[in-house]
């Protein structure tokens, strides 16, 4: 049984982190930590639904990730499209709502149309809504919702980025000792809490997730004003 944190946010996200150094640690091809990263996923994906966070996006290929090796990419987008078939009946479920964000128009196409058929059949899902963040970059959301917002004549830049209507995350965790934010969410991380594990990917399972989650329990956000309850004059 998994020990619930104090706190529970309404969205958190994941820069899920550490697969390549997973696998050669067991002197393993890189390949083989990211298909062990799925297990992650899922029981991360798991466990947000048990503690009724409302939210989960997950970092899962970034924009200059297509900057990696032919075989790497081509294996990360197999694995995609096998997860997509494999979980879907568990994703229905478990009532569970997904999206995948990110600049479609450099996804295969065939890839793209899987994705679209499963965020329609779990559309109306009212559990967890689960986003794979998928050749995103913060750079790339803030410059196309800025093109939409000029054409479209607006003054508020929100409703253009990908993520418009989801809630900013409470908090970011990056596995891996990695204290970076590698152009992940740029706008929407302004007043997210870091929470930094040195636990690869592939080993970050329930327990990891609510370890993070009780670090968070225990930040104190003010988000520009001062505490709650306090008079300052
Ligand atoms: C994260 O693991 C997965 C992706 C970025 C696609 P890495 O593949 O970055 O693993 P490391 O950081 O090299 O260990
Ligand atoms: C960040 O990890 C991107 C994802 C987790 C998808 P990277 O491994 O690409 O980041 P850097 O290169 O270490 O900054
Ligand atoms: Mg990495």
């Amino acid at each position: 049984m998994m020990k619930k944190p104090s706190k529970i946010p309404v969205h958190v996200s994941i820069i899920m982190d550490g697969n390549g150094r997973w696998a050669a640690e067991r002197g393993k091809e890189r390949v083989y930590g990211h298909a062990e990263g799925v297990e992650s996923v899922r029981a991360v994906c798991e466990a947000c639904g048990e503690l009724g966070v409302k939210y989960l996006s997950l970092f899962a290929f970034s924009e200059e990730n297509w900057g990696r090796p032919k075989d790497e990419v081509s294996t990360l987008m197999k694995l995609m499209a096998k997860a997509m078939k494999e979980e879907f009946e568990t994703l229905m479920r478990n009532d569970v709502r997904l999206l995948v964000l990110g600049n479609r128009a450099r996804i295969a196409p065939e890839l793209n149309e899987a994705i679209s058929n499963i965020e329609k059949a779990t559309a109306g899902n009212k559990g967890l809504t689960m986003i794979v963040m998928l050749s995103y970059s913060g750079k790339w959301d803030i410059l196309q919702a800025a093109k939409r917002m000029a054409e479209a004549g607006a003054d508020d830049l929100e409703p253009f980025l990908v993520t418009a209507g989801i809630p900013d995350p409470d908090v970011i965790i990056r596995t891996s000792g990695e204290k970076r934010i590698s152009n992940y969410f740029l706008w929407q991380a302004a007043y997210s809490e870091f929470v930094f594990t040195d636990t690869l990917w592939p080993d970050f399972r329930k327990e990891s997730l609510c370890a993070a989650l009780e670090e968070y329990a225990s930040r104190d956000r003010r988000f520009g004003k001062v505490e709650e309850n306090k008079n300052v004059f």
